[in-house]
Formats: C-alpha cells, structure tokens, sequence
C-alpha cells in the first residue's frame, strides 16, 4: 500500500536538523524497523537564512528541498500540489530566535495563495511553553483552531537513529498531529516518551537533551585515565566506546535490575572495581551530577523570561 505523504519543514539548519537528517538517512540504509514499517513518506524541506548554508546543506542532504525564502511556495501549497497529508514545521533555531520564527511562520503560511493543510507546529528548546507558542503564532489564517503545537525534546545520538526524544502536546493539539510526531522521531529515536505535565519536558531537557554531554564528559575522563596509564587514545577510546554502547543496551534492555544492582555485578565484594566506585563515591559524583541538572534545569526556566 502506498505511504501517505507528510511534509516536514526544518527551520534553521544547525546541530539539530542536520542531527535528525543524518538519522533518517542512517535509518533508511540500516532499514530499521521504525523506517520499514512508518506510515509516511517524508518530503523534506530546510528553510535557512544564509544563501552558503542553502549550497552547503544542498550538497549534503540532497533529497530535502532547501530555501531561504520564508515565503517559497513550496513550502506552502503542499496539499494540491503533491498530495500532502499533512505538514510538520519543526522550529530548530535557537530558543531566542523562537519568537521571530514564529512571527515568520504565521505571516507566510497567511501570506499562501492555498494554505489547505494547517501544519503541526513543534519546537525542541527549553522553557518556551505551549501556550507561549500559540500566542506568538497567532490565529491562522481560514481556520478557527490556532496552530497545533507540539514540544519536543531530541538529543544529538538521533544522528545515528539512537535518540532519546521526549514529547508534551497540550490537550487542543489532536491525537492524530501528535501521533505523527511521534512516528517521524521514532524512525531516529528508538525511545519517544510523551510526557502528561508540560513543566517535566524542561527536566527531560536537562537529563537527555543534555544528557549525551554529561556522558562524553565521563567517556573523554576514562579515555584520559587510560592513556594515562600507558594504554594508546585509540585503543582507550575503543574500549571505552563499546562499553558505553554495551553499557547503554543493559541499561535499556534489562529494565527489571536495579542501575545499583548494575553496578554490583561489576563490583567484586573487595575487589578492584568497587575500590574504583568508592573514590567516585567519595568524591561526590551523584552529587556533582544533581547539581549539574538542577543548573541546567534553572538554566531551562530562565529561557521563559528571556
Ligand atoms: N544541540 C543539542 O544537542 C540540542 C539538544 C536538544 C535540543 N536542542 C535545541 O535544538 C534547537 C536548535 O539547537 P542547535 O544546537 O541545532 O542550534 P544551532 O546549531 O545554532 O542551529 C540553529 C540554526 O538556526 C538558524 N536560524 C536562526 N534563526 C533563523 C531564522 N529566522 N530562519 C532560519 N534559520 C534560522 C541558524 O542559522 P545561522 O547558521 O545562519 O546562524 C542556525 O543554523 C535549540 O532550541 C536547542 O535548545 C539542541
């Protein structure tokens, strides 16, 4: 049976939409299970705002269409022209430019001669709430309903289709523009977890969206420890490298053993591991990490005042 179509506009082509890019190609030639079996067919659009990035971002991802023209009909008249189902404006700048996005958003899709599908709207920044959103994008245009919104939260491993990706959708957003979110991220992130209260996608932010940072950091420490003590960077980074991947697939796959039981099967009763985790311990590491989140979290709420 032939896929339904939805159009998914990126705005702004940095880490993130070329993060997401590179996961729907690595999906598609991998052929995983979310690619194989989605509903949809994608067609892709990058809306930029420099004319070098359009060139350097059409070299690369050559299937997506790529414009610096807000107003490009092509970003617009989806519907009759190619039988678009449906159309996904993904928000990818960064969350101080939201507000303008949002204003050009609005005043181009009222500016379409043919504006027949309402897109979804979704960001993926911290502490700009739904609400916020709706307000910026104002009313559209030949429809009484304001834009659906959609707030997610990826991290950069969807570059490899290994992503962690958290979703709130307030309750005027229907299930079928939230569902379609979910679908698209699911192609390059094997977790999607749609969140009831809108306050924990900040939280989600601060654990997952800055989540693979706070690993590196730990990995480039253990990559550090073991050059020290003679072994080569490259070999340290393998070995550090699998086991992070090994590690990362316990962790999601054996659910029913506790992340401390984990850590004791590594750790012999007197053994040269939990003489290891004692020092990490005593040096304060789960405390360092809470505060670490509890900043970026604090970090994440400021962005609603700015
Ligand atoms: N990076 C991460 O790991 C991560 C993880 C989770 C969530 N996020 C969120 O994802 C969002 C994007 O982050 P990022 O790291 O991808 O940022 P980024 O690399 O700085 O990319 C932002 C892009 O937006 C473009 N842009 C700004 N205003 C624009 C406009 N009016 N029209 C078109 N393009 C515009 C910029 O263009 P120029 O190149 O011309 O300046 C830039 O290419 C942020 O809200 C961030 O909080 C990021």
């Amino acid at each position: 049976m032939p896929r339904a179509k939805l159009q998914i506009t990126f705005i702004g082509g940095g880490t993130m939409t070329c993060a997401i890019l590179d996961g729907l190609t690595h999906s598609t030639s991998a052929s995983s299970s979310a690619a194989q079996t989605s509903n949809y067919e994608y067609a892709l659009s990058i809306l930029v705002r420099r004319p070098e990035h359009a060139v350097e971002l059409g070299e690369r991802y050559s299937s997506a269409y790529i414009t610096c023209d807000a107003l490009d009909s092509r970003l617009w008249h989806t519907a009759e022209e190619s039988l678009v189902e449906g159309h996904i404006i993904l928000i990818c700048t960064k969350p101080q430019d939201t507000r303008e996005v949002c204003e050009t958003i609005c005043n181009a899709y009222n500016a379409a001669p043919t504006p027949a599908v309402l897109p979804t709207i979704a960001t993926m920044c911290p502490g700009i709430t739904a609400a916020t959103l709706t307000s910026w994008l104002g009313p559209p245009r030949g429809f009484h309903i304001p834009f659906p919104v959609v707030r997610t939260m990826p991290n950069t491993p969807v570059s490899v289709g290994q992503g962690a990706t958290a979703m709130f959708a307030p309750p005027q957003t229907g299930k079928l523009e939230l569902q379609r979110l979910i679908e698209f991220f699911r192609v390059v992130s094997p977790c999607v977890e749609v969140l009831e209260e809108e306050s924990l996608l900040d939280v989600a932010a601060a654990v997952s969206g800055s989540g693979p940072a706070y690993l590196f950091a730990m990995y480039r420490a253990l990559v550090a420890a073991g050059v020290e003590w003679g072994l080569s960077e490259h070999a340290a980074r393998a070995m550090v490298g699998q086991t992070a991947v090994g590690a990362g697939i316990l962790t999601t796959n054996k659910r029913e053993i506790s992340l401390s039981a984990m850590i004791g099967n590594v750790c012999v009763p007197g053994g040269s591991t939990e003489k290891g985790i004692r020092v990490l311990s005593d040096r304060g590491l789960p405390e360092a990490v809470m505060e670490a989140v509890g900043k970026s979290l604090e970090a994440n709420h400021r962005m609603k005042q700015s």
